[in-house]
């Protein structure tokens, strides 16, 4: 079937385009935790110095928790949104109090703590922990939209009904840290708002918008 083909050219072409990134050495769920809130608003070649800079900091779970909120936000200083940093402190002090510093490695409990929502639990579950999590987030809400023309609004409750049901369908049974970042990347470097490169793209052949010359005329996904 078409959602087969479109699994492994997506992992075929992540396998030589994958970007290098700091959090991409292991799949230690903090470190993938703290990226994945700063790159929630903030573009990749932003957070990489940002990043680099808080595991130096902040090398685990447990230092960022016995830090004061004040030392947290001014190494989050120009990242905006502060917020994030403030959740961001907050779990680290649930994790290392409510669960011995070990991080949760499931949807639910992940969803009680501060900041993380849907998306940074399924980028948790799936990249750190290898296990079977949807994700859904600017870039991939942009891509799958295009792949199945959707006409509607991305970004309302059907659309986003439609979209996250489709992440789930298209995930394979293994593979998952890969896939969801390939996705991720795709969108990221492919699949871009304004003319995206779509005689570059692996799963051309496979996108709806495409067949139908509509890839600039769907809903605009912005952000970011
Ligand atoms: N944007 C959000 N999370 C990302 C990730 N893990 N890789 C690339 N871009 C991202």
């Amino acid at each position: 079937a078409w959602k087969d083909r479109f699994r492994k050219r997506l992992l075929a072409w992540y396998a030589t385009h994958r970007r290098d990134l700091p959090w991409r050495q292991d799949g230690d769920p903090y470190r993938v935790w703290v990226s994945e809130v700063m790159l929630q608003q903030t573009q990749v070649e932003t957070v990489r110095a940002y990043f680099e800079r808080f595991m130096t900091a902040f090398p685990t779970v447990e230092h960022l928790a016995a830090a004061d909120e004040q030392q947290v936000l001014r190494l989050w200083e120009g990242l905006g949104y502060y917020r994030r940093a403030r959740s961001l402190h907050a779990a680290a002090r649930r994790v290392t109090e409510e669960h011995a510093g070990v991080f949760p490695a499931d949807l639910a409990t992940l969803q009680t703590l501060p900041g993380i929502g849907r998306y940074t639990a399924g980028a948790i579950v799936s990249i750190a922990f290898g296990k079977r999590a949807p994700i859904l987030e600017a870039n991939t809400i942009r891509l799958l939209t295009r792949l199945i023309a959707y006409e509607g609004d991305p970004t309302r409750s059907a659309g986003q009904k439609r979209l996250w049901s489709l992440a789930e369908e298209l995930l394979p049974t293994k593979n998952v840290a890969d896939f969801n970042q390939a996705l991720m990347e795709l969108g990221s470097l492919v699949c871009t708002p304004t003319s995206p490169a779509c005689p570059r793209c692996p799963v051309e052949t496979l996108c709806e918008a495409r067949r139908q010359g509509v890839v600039g005329k769907l809903a605009p996904t912005t952000k970011k």
